[in-house]
């Protein structure tokens, strides 16, 4: 296992490249089983949760292939043909890996009538159940029964019927595998309360250019005119807001100016909504959004909710920004139960941050220290290297591979704008 060593103290600048969506990308993968015709997706980020979904599709007969890019470039094309499908199951030791490995569900049920899914189970941030899926695909006439951790569905004999799916809560996964379920169902689908999610909407842009019919994209009211098949496509992903957000939090922290190349505003307005008011600056300028920390930081309070909120994906990393903002800030998680594991390595810095309930209290101090830590999930991860871009001395993060399941290359991007930062081998 790597870790990452950072020594703190010194302002970014230059120009951090934007990747491809991790979480666009585990969506659009997948969409890949509705059509025996290939689906070409551009702006792919080399990830691992994106290899591991390549291995996923591999086992149910879908070739997958990479071209065109240099070991140098970020990003790349990826080529996913699922002529034949010869196995509907998703088994465990893939799934326990990646729980997106559960958007399989709708696609294969769709495609064969048929699948076997191992149940993802929890993870660090929660037990992050399926049941809103496994309803909303019972809608379209699915048969479900959970048997040894495993999900088996099955579809009518004449395949999925068009429904109506109404979420009782706003869930991105369950509706991005009802929503691939239903461009294949029989008749009409109508999907109320739908997750937002700019991912969300780049899954029915790629979806609508395969051949499918949705109306309402990017509303929470989803009208899906099912059809017979759909056809290949080239789609390119879009850019991830949230490594963006978490770069700006970078900037915030460490101090000085970069440009965030091919992101997006229009998709990020909480967040920067959020910078801002910690006095750190996003403009909007040709080619992406440059961020400059203003004076001194400011503390502001935050609440995740499901887009357009704040979202939950960007909560550790404000954390560790307003560690050392003037002042006082209280985040709220909303969305996970469990979701503050980067509080404690955050206290090992110097850190000032008391839980209570869904709520930290996070106390502004002048100076973090550096010290020895440990990667949990994700986006914990990340707010562990942003606070060590501040702290006085060498920070080490351990277990780095949670970093490599969402942000490319990271350390590269970091180095190339002055920070001090380098992956070693872990003794
Ligand atoms: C997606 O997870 C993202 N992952 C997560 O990003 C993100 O945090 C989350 O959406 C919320 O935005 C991918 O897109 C691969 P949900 P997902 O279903 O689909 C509960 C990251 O760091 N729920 O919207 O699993 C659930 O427990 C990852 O990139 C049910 O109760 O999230 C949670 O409390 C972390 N039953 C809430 O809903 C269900 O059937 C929202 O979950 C499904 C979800």
């Amino acid at each position: 296992m790597d870790q990452i060593r950072i020594r703190g103290g010194r302002p970014l600048s230059g120009t951090i490249p934007i990747s491809g969506a991790k979480n666009a990308a585990l969506a659009l993968m997948p969409a890949a089983l509705l059509t025996d015709e290939p689906l070409t997706l551009r702006n792919l980020p080399r990830l691992a949760d994106i290899d591991t979904f390549g291995h996923l599709l591999n086992q149910h007969g879908a070739s997958t292939h990479t071209q065109g890019s240099r070991p140098e470039d970020f990003g790349r094309v990826m080529t996913v043909r699922a002529g034949r499908i010869t196995s509907t199951t998703a088994p465990y030791d893939i799934v326990r890996k990646m729980r997106a490995s559960i958007l399989v569900l709708g696609p294969l049920l769709a495609r064969e009538g048929r699948a076997t899914v191992s149940q993802p189970g929890g993870c660090a941030i929660g037990n992050r159940p399926i049941d809103l899926h496994l309803r909303g695909l019972q809608a379209l006439g699915a048969e479900v029964e959970l048997a040894s951790g495993y999900v088996r569905a099955t579809a009518p004999r004449g395949g999925l019927v068009g429904g109506r799916v109404v979420f009782p809560q706003v869930s991105v996964g369950a509706t991005e595998n009802v929503l691939m379920a239903a461009v294949l169902a029989r008749g009409e689908t109508l999907i109320e309360n739908a997750a937002r999610e700019p991912e969300i909407v780049d899954l029915a842009r790629c979806l609508v250019a395969m051949g499918a019919q949705i109306e309402g994209i990017g509303t929470e009211r989803l009208l899906v005119s099912g059809q017979e098949r759909l056809h290949g496509a080239t789609y390119a992903v879009m850019p991830d807001r949230i490594e963006a957000g978490s770069y700006a939090c970078a900037v915030g922290i460490a101090g000085g100016e970069v440009l965030l190349a091919g992101a997006r505003r229009d998709i990020m307005e909480a967040t920067i909504a959020a910078l801002e008011a910690a006095n750190v600056s996003v403009l909007e300028e040709r080619g992406g959004l440059r961020v400059r920390r203003r004076n001194g930081l400011a503390a502001t309070d935050a609440t995740t909710a499901p887009y357009p909120g704040f979202p939950t994906d960007m909560q550790a990393q404000l954390m560790a920004l307003m560690c050392v903002a003037e002042g006082a800030s209280v985040l709220t998680e909303t969305i996970f139960e469990n979701r503050y594991m980067h509080v404690p390595e955050l206290a090992r810095m110097g850190a000032d941050i008391t839980v209570s309930g869904r709520s930290a209290l996070v106390r502004g101090v002048p100076e973090l220290t550096a010290a020895p830590v440990m990667a949990t999930d994700l986006r914990a991860s990340m707010s562990l290297v942003i606070a060590g871009l501040a702290a006085r001395g060498e920070t080490v993060v351990r277990r780095v591979y949670h970093l490599d399941r969402g942000y490319e290359r990271l350390e590269e991007k970091l180095q190339a704008v002055g920070a001090d930062i380098e992956r070693v081998a872990d003794d």
